[in-house]
């Protein structure tokens, strides 16, 4: 019955989605609530603005980034979460092949099929590091590539000097997803570089450090030749992506700088010390510059922290996709309570 292509489609296999009674630390969602002008717009919205088509454009949510962001508006895409912009900007950035670290978001082979480009997956070190000027001669000839900085599921940073003399010495076009830059304490936006240069684009997400995951909005910072044809990918295939309310609502949020900046200030405190404590325990934790830790417990398996972490109604993430990974767990930064109730299980281990 369905097309050959679709019979052949292998999706994203996303984190479970529980209804509730478990502390959820797989998705890597914000542990608080987003600021409280997005509860003020929800409430004060003029329903009869849902009668109009949404701005196909988000003329003012472009704006509000392009101020944060530094840059022009004609260097800003907004689109319905970071995937779609991820999705559109595959289609407009790469023709033939792309390159991505073998050990990275899993979306990335995703979309490399579903639009019939050849995948080249880079290896990591051994430490789970990728050193980007490695690849620099086996990309000489390539291609695309996309990676996300900092790395989900290992959490690590590219080093940020390297970063930038990489994307310099690249013929191709380069994709760096930002979705937890910010998060990070090495790692060092690359958006200002990416209006600069004509290889390279930043892509960013609301979904984390915003709080906003169910909202689903995430930009591009790049170019304006990019941009203009990230909006000719998009206007082919639906002109409306985000609605008239998920624009204000990001517009609120984007503006609350005093509770992003505390937030983000609290989720990195609670992760440090979380990672201080497993380490005094015997436990591998590496650095991370996210809001998650990637953690190898002591003596226990991967599958099984992850197994009996759910026995105790707390949710983490396990990947099995790769011999060098599947020994640990991912953890998303919670509240200090939900930490504290990791950690008493986490130690309880056995
Ligand atoms: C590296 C990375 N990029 C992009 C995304 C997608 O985020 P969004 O919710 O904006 O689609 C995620 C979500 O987990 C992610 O880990």
């Amino acid at each position: 019955l369905l097309s050959y292509k679709t019979q052949n489609l292998i999706p994203y296999s996303f984190g479970e989605q529980p209804k509730g009674g478990f502390i959820k630390l797989n998705t890597n969602e914000f542990p608080y609530p987003p600021s409280q002008a997005v509860g003020k717009v929800l409430a004060g919205f003029n329903s009869d603005l849902l009668r109009l088509y949404p701005d196909p454009n988000c003329s003012e949510l472009v704006e509000t980034i392009a101020k944060l962001e530094g840059v022009k508006k004609e260097n800003v895409f907004v689109g319905n979460g970071s995937d779609e912009v991820l999705a559109f900007s595959f289609y407009a950035l790469f023709d033939k092949t792309v390159a991505y670290p073998n050990i990275g978001y899993s979306f990335y082979p995703v979309y490399a099929d579903f639009f019939g480009l050849k995948k080249v997956p880079l290896k990591m070190q051994d430490d789970l590091s990728f050193d980007i000027l490695n690849h620099i001669d086996s990309l000489k000839n390539a291609c695309g590539l996309v990676l996300a900085n900092p790395n989900a599921p290992t959490s690590l940073s590219v080093e940020p000097n390297d970063l930038e003399k990489f994307v310099r010495g690249f013929k191709g076009n380069i994709i760096v997803d930002e979705a937890y830059i910010d998060f990070a304490l090495k790692a060092k936006s690359v958006s200002k570089l990416a209006v600069e240069l004509d290889n390279l684009l930043v892509v960013k997400t609301l979904s984390k450090s915003y709080a906003l995951a169910g909202l689903r909005c995430g930009y591009a910072v790049g170019n304006s030749e990019f941009i203009q044809g990230l909006h000719k990918v998009k206007n082919s295939f639906n002109s409306y992506t985000l609605d008239a309310i998920a624009q204000s609502v990001a517009i609120a949020s984007l503006q609350d700088r005093e509770y992003f900046n505390s937030t983000i200030k609290k989720t990195i405190t609670t992760r440090e010390k979380i990672k201080n404590a497993l380490k005094t325990k015997g436990h591998f934790v590496l650095n991370s510059d996210a809001n998650f830790l990637f953690i190898k417990h002591k003596y226990l398996d991967g599958e099984k922290v992850y197994s009996n972490l759910k026995a105790k109604n707390i949710l983490v993430r396990h990947f099995n996709s790769n011999p060098l990974i599947s020994p640990f767990v991912r953890v998303t930064i919670g509240t200090d309570s939900d930490m504290e109730q990791f950690m008493t299980a986490f130690n309880a281990l056995r």
